[in-house]
């Protein structure tokens, strides 16, 4: 897990919602680093999102995976730019449906030149399947800054917390001391995540 020491939080005095789109020619320079979000449907994204800006709703969040349909753009104290894509890959979506959230995707990721930060999350419980894999080596292939977060570390005890770590840290060959724990919930991982951000972009 993580080990570095926290800088302080920023202080949030403007987050605000943007707008959505689908094409890539709707989408809408603010003109700041872009961090972004991505995983599987439900992971927890947009919970995250939340918890990062101390806000209930700002990005709809639900229990039923695949809430968030298309790419939100927020904006930070005029500093920051989060997008919030749709999750990829649950249970009940067709071979189509996964085709075209890679459709959805590609273009804002091989197309934005702002993006500073790629943020994937993945759920603490889980193990990697070939597809995640595959998303996380595609992400890779960007040669953009990207960072694991494991996410829903609150449903996870203490000891398991650190064989998951392992597990999940192997599967995709990186070093467990590369993975982030987060828990939107418990409000764990926060300064941490902030202090990723602020790197990357100071
Ligand atoms: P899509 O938009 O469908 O791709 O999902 P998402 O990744 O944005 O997930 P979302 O934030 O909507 O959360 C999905 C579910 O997980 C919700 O029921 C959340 O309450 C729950 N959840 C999110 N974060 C946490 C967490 O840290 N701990 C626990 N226990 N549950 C969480
Ligand atoms: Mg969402």
């Amino acid at each position: 897990m993580y080990h570095k020491k926290p800088t302080e939080l920023p202080l949030i005095k403007k987050a605000i919602f943007i707008k959505s789109f689908l094409k890539f020619k709707d989408y809408v320079d603010q003109g700041f680093p872009e961090i972004v979000f991505l995983g599987r449907s439900n992971v927890g994204k947009s919970s995250l999102i939340n918890s990062l800006l101390q806000k209930k709703q700002l990005a709809k969040t639900s229990n039923t995976p695949g809430r968030t349909q298309t790419i939100n753009i927020f904006t930070v104290n005029d500093r920051w730019t989060f997008i919030d894509l749709p999750g990829f890959g649950y249970a009940k979506a067709s071979k189509s449906t996964q085709h075209k959230w890679h459709k959805l995707i590609e273009p804002y990721l091989s197309k934005s030149n702002r993006i500073s930060l790629l943020c994937y999350l993945f759920d603490i419980r889980r193990d990697p399947t070939q597809e995640d894999r595959d998303i996380f080596n595609w992400l890779l292939s960007y040669n953009l800054p990207l960072t694991l977060i494991l996410t829903k570390m609150d449903k996870v005890s203490k000891n398991e917390l650190i064989k998951r770590n392992k597990a999940i840290a192997s599967a995709f060959s990186i070093h467990p001391d590369d993975c982030l724990g987060y828990s939107s919930l418990k409000k764990k991982g926060i300064a941490e995540l902030w202090t990723v951000i602020q790197e990357v972009v100071e």
